[in-house]
């Protein structure tokens, strides 16, 4: 383990230091949720502040226009884009994942109309599941049958009755990271065509989805893109599938002509059609100035420092007897999980909540799950340092079995 003189000369050295006074973070908060919600940027606070105040207060709807409202589920999506390796024309920003992915999977099942089955993996995120389970029920078994597997089924279980494999790649619980690129070229031997949820990969792990030859893909904007919460999600779809491709929830903003008010439907060009309704500016403005952070920097820096500030947590709490209570629920090894190091305790729940009094921000996840996030734009190696001597302390005090710690409230 590094002494913590060691860790100083790290961030002394670190060539992304310069990024945290991008973010409003409170006083002697040590934040590691940003794979939950990311933080206030002062880009989005200004951003949002004159949208507000400006654009709004004072031009009103002739913002559309004259702020090119209208264009920001397209910019931002460009903007999303390089940071999924996509090429230009097939991501666009709007609505949440769970909405996207029913889009998504309707897209896909009318591309593979002769088949029928969606398979997806039982521990995926709950949501995932709920989509495809609602239009499986929706549109009955002839036309979609989900299937749940485990993870080391998937490929198995790729036959000739298989439309969909709809993943997540790094799965929230464990952190657990898929090989993007060697699944998706599977499904594609099979005839299968790919959905993959990027909620805890956009903003944290290298991606290429052009190159990967990925069909279809969602991701998040309120984890690592920071939009703040709510942000809306992205969708992307490969532009060699986009001119045969409709989609289920088909709405004006989707259309060719919103202003002609036909009442025929047509669809917009290419990923355009996957827009639906109104977007939300509020919440696309913020995540738009928050993008703007990642524009001098490389996914490949932010993958480095992510799996150095790992390592160094896992380190602390290995070389920390009181935490040996701890079981890690992650990979051991680095390259094998997202951004991201969960463990497991009978108290994880309570353990969470004492740790966030004394001002380390966390998940948990049940059942037994603690989830340490880290940020390489804000956190520093120090940060991760005093993050587990504070959860050590937490530990070996059983200052969680206090009562306050076991109440849970909506949001847990
Ligand atoms: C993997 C994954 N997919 C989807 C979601 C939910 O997305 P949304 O609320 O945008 O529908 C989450 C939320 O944490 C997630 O972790």
């Amino acid at each position: 383990m590094l002494a913590p003189a060691a860790l100083r000369a790290l961030d002394a050295n670190d060539p992304l230091r310069d990024k945290r006074q991008e973010f409003i973070l409170p006083e002697d908060t040590i934040y590691l949720d940003g794979n939950s919600l990311g933080p206030l940027s002062k880009r989005a606070q200004t951003r949002v502040a004159s949208v507000v105040t400006q654009e709004w207060g004072d031009d009103l709807i002739a913002s559309w226009n004259k702020h090119s409202w209208i264009d920001l589920p397209t910019r931002v999506g460009e903007k999303i884009a390089p940071l999924i390796g996509a090429s230009p024309g097939q991501t666009v920003c709007c609505d949440s994942i769970s909405i996207n992915l029913y889009k998504l999977l309707g897209a896909a099942l009318n591309l593979r109309a002769d088949r029928s089955v969606v398979i997806t993996q039982a521990d995926n995120f709950p949501t995932d599941i709920y989509v495809a389970d609602g239009l499986s029920r929706f549109l009955g078994d002839r036309k979609c049958r989900l299937k749940s597997v485990e993870a080391k089924d998937i490929i198995a279980s790729l036959d000739e009755t298989v439309a969909v494999l709809m993943l997540t790649q790094v799965n929230f619980r464990s952190g657990a990271v898929h090989d993007i690129e060697a699944i998706t070229r599977r499904a594609h031997d099979a005839g299968v065509l790919v959905v993959w949820d990027l909620a805890h990969s956009a903003g944290a792990l290298p991606l290429a989805m052009d190159d990967w030859a990925v069909d279809f893909a969602v991701g998040c904007g309120y984890k690592y893109l920071n939009g703040g919460p709510g942000a809306p999600a992205f969708v992307y779809v490969a532009e060699r599938l986009q001119e045969d491709v409709s989609q289920p929830l088909s709405g004006w903003m989707g259309h060719a002509k919103p202003f002609a008010f036909s009442h025929d439907y047509m669809p917009g060009q290419g990923v355009q059609r996957f827009l639906t309704g109104t977007p939300n500016i509020l919440s696309m403005a913020s995540l738009d100035a928050a993008l703007d952070i990642f524009a001098d920097v490389s996914m490949p820096q932010i993958r480095e420092k992510s799996i150095a500030l790992g390592e160094t947590f896992a380190d602390c709490v290995n070389a920390k007897d009181a935490l040996t209570e701890l079981k890690l629920a992650s990979p051991q090894d680095s390259q094998q999980r997202g951004s991201q190091l969960s463990y497991s305790h009978p108290q994880a729940f309570a353990i969470a909540q004492a740790l966030i009094a004394h001002k380390v921000i966390v998940d948990f996840r049940a059942p037994d799950i603690v989830r340490f996030g880290f940020t390489p734009l804000y956190t520093s190696y120090t940060d991760v340092w005093q993050a587990v001597e504070k959860l050590a302390e937490v530990v070996r005090s059983k200052v969680y079995l206090q009562d306050k710690y076991q109440q849970r409230s909506k949001v847990t």
